[in-house]
Formats: structure tokens, sequence, C-alpha cells
């Protein structure tokens, strides 16, 4: 059988799994009635999920203080290892004041089913406006992340967590693809090099297009939407998703792309943000990211390249896996082909892109995306959607 050891090490070395043993899961929920209860919203369930499958190795909890602050300042854990975004359970006084250190904590999710443990090692206080300039370079509570920071509980709970049961995912369970399994697909399907990519957005062409250059020089792609909870204009997961299998079924060869979901939430954070999609990727087996423009940005808070520049910040070996990046990629009216200014003389009037929020007030209007920045089948999915 092959082992994450064929591929390329998960970030730390070792592919954590916190996912509870049929013993361990009975003990736990014999336990379960008598121990203080804590419950997690959408976030922190998704970041349970992803730390007990091995998605934010080397993370086996939520963040202590001296982790947590080392990666707001510094961009790394206290072991060294590169970290760019806190996973912080963050709750009310109210809910930390009863809690002892060194108790065990049921988790429970926000319809109050019982899902995880915490063994409470440490509570503290945190700098919501430090975390805020330093992770999402702002601290205006219009950014939707900033936002949520600041929306969230006073007090950080930390320490170590189990997950009592992997279950599936209630829309997408064919598209349930944990780190050890998309490890080992990609050994039995030969490749060495695997692309990932991120999104949180409809597929169009600036992303079928930097999909395929990638596609081009390496031997996989691992197509890896965010299912986890996003801001509320976005358009929903299920959607989406629809859409990828749409474009894969008619614009992709079946035998070098796998589409799986990546349960984790959106921060918005853009360039913090696009290492953390990168590590994560190279803990689900990946060897290469795509990183276009404004990776994981939001409205004019970033450079359009700065989630690009921010990689310099680190040495590449310590990374490991290595960003592909792209320019900002458009239809060229010229050359007749999507393009960047790297491949195409075009100025800005020969070049055809929009912008997300353009697409959603021509499909709120009833028009279609033209197919120079869609693809018609999923422009038609979109506008289905948009009127159910
Ligand atoms: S994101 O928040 O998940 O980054 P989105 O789904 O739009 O948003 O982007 C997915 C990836 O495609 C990101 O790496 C982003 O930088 C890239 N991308 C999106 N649109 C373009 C474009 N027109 N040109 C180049 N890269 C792009």
């Amino acid at each position: 059988m092959s082992t994450h050891l064929d591929g390329i090490p998960p970030h730390g070395g070792q592919l954590i799994n916190r996912i509870a043993t049929v013993a361990e899961k009975e003990e736990f929920l014999e336990q379960g009635d008598s121990l203080p209860r804590v419950q997690l919203d959408e976030r922190a369930t998704s970041d349970l999920v992803m730390i007990a499958i091995g998605g934010f190795s080397p993370l086996k909890g939520f963040m202590e203080q001296p982790d947590y602050e080392k990666v707001v300042e510094d961009m790394r854990l206290t072991s060294g290892l590169p970290w760019s975004v806190p996973v912080t359970l963050s709750v009310s006084e109210a809910v930390a004041e009863p809690l002892k250190e060194g108790n065990w904590v049921r988790l429970d999710d926000a319809q109050g089913r019982f899902i995880g443990v915490l063994e409470l090692t440490q509570k503290y206080h945190y700098n919501k406006a430090h975390e805020a300039v330093n992770v999402y370079r702002t601290d205006d509570h219009n950014h939707p992340g900033v936002k949520v920071l600041y929306d969230q509980g006073p007090v950080n709970l930390a320490g170590p967590i189990w997950l009592l049961e992997r279950d599936p995912h209630p829309l997408f369970p064919a598209y349930q693809v944990d780190p050890v399994q998309s490890r080992q697909l990609f050994a039995e399907k030969g490749w060495k090099t695997i692309v990932g990519f991120q999104t949180r957005n409809p597929i169009h062409r600036a992303h079928e297009y930097i999909q395929k250059c990638a596609l081009e020089v390496v031997d996989g792609l691992f197509l890896h939407p965010l299912v986890g909870a996003t801001k509320e204009d976005d358009i929903p997961a299920d959607v989406r998703m629809r859409c990828y299998e749409i474009m894969l079924e008619r614009y992709f060869p079946s035998d070098r792309v796998i589409l799986a979901i990546n349960p984790s939430a959106m921060r918005y954070a853009g360039p913090r943000e696009a290492i953390f999609h990168a590590l994560i990727r190279k803990n689900y087996g990946c060897t290469h990211f795509i990183v276009g423009r404004d990776h994981a940005g939001v409205g004019d808070y970033y450079g359009t390249y700065d989630a690009q520049k921010i990689f310099a910040e680190f040495d590449p070996q310590e990374l490991e896996i290595v960003p592909m990046m792209f320019e900002h990629a458009f239809y060229c009216k010229l050359t007749e082909q999507m393009a960047t200014t790297k491949t195409s003389p075009a100025q800005k009037e020969d070049r055809i892109h929009l912008s997300g929020t353009k697409v959603r007030e021509m499909l709120r209007r009833g028009e279609l995306p033209p197919p120079q920045f869609s693809r018609p089948e999923v422009a038609a999915e979109l506008a289905r959607a948009m009127q159910s």
C-alpha cells in the first residue's frame, strides 16, 4: 500500500490524524454528558475537521498563545515552521469563565451535535486590532474576515482536539477526498507533480486558462474548491460544484484532473491566506499551487499581486510546495484566445474581463455572461441557479 511518504512530505513532516478510534469515540461518548460544552460556529467546525484530517498539519489542535502570537507577528509557529493564519477557537467571557485549564471540553456543532473533544491546555485573551492589522492588513470592519474577527469572542480556548467521527459531507460525499486519500490517489495515478487550485468562485475562462497552463507542465490538476463558510454574496458551493462537473465533462481530459472539496472556511486574508492555502494543498499532496491575481482577496484591500509577492518572504525549501504564479488573464480580441499581458499585445479596449460583481449584476438582469468570459454551459447553469 502506498503512503504519504511516496509524495511531498506533509507540512512539518507528519500527516496529522486526530479522528478518534472506535475505542476512543466510545469513551468520549460515555463522558460526553458530564463534560462542559462549547458550541462551535461553522468556521470553528470546519477548522476542527481540517485539523483532524491532517489538512492543517502540523496543527493538532487550536493554537496556544505562543504559537498564536508568533503566527500573528512573524508568520511562523514557535517551532519555526511557516504558518500564516491563526487557527483559534474564540469564545465569549461567559463561555470561557467556568472552563478550567486541564479540563476536557465537549465540542458541539451549530446544531448541538457532539462532534469533538478539546483537551483545554490554555485559555487566553488576545488583541483583535493587532491580529486584524497583521493578518488582514486592515482593521476596517467592512472587510469580511475582519468582521468575523471583531464579532467573535475575546478568549481563545487552546489545546489538542479529537474529531469523534469523519462524517461524509452532506452535499458532496463523492468529492470528499481527505489528505490520506488524495495522496493515495496521486500515487495510484503515478502523478509525481500535482498542481492544487483553490477557488471560491464559479469557474470562468481565466480560471480554466491558468489551470490548463499549469497542466501543460505538471502531471495532474487537483481542483480543490473551498466549500466551508464564505461571505453571503459569494455563489453557494453547490452551484459552483455543478459548474465544475459541467466543465470536467466537456472541457478537461478526465484522467488528468481530480475534483475534491476543501472543507475550510474562507478568511479573505489575501496574501497571508495564499500561503495558508498553499500549505493546506501541500498536506493534500500537491507539489505546486496556483496563485493568480488578487488570490483570496476581497474589495480593494490588497494589491493585485501582493499574494504572489509574499512567497518571497520565505525560503522556498521551507514551504516546499512551489507557487505557480499567473498574471491577470483575460480574453484577447486580437488573438482570439485567453492570454495575459505576457502573451498578448492587446491594449485595454481589446481585453474582455468581467469582475464577479459585474457577472452577478448581469445574471440578476437575466443576461448571460459572454462566451469569452464563461463557457456557455456554465453561464446557463449560473443563470438557472440565479432564477431559482
Ligand atoms: S479566491 O478567493 O479563491 O482566490 P477565485 O476563486 O476567484 O478566488 O480565484 C481562484 C484562483 O484563480 C486564485 O489563485 C486567483 O488568484 C486566480 N484568478 C482568478 N481570476 C483570475 C484572472 N482573471 N487572472 C488570473 N488569475 C485569476
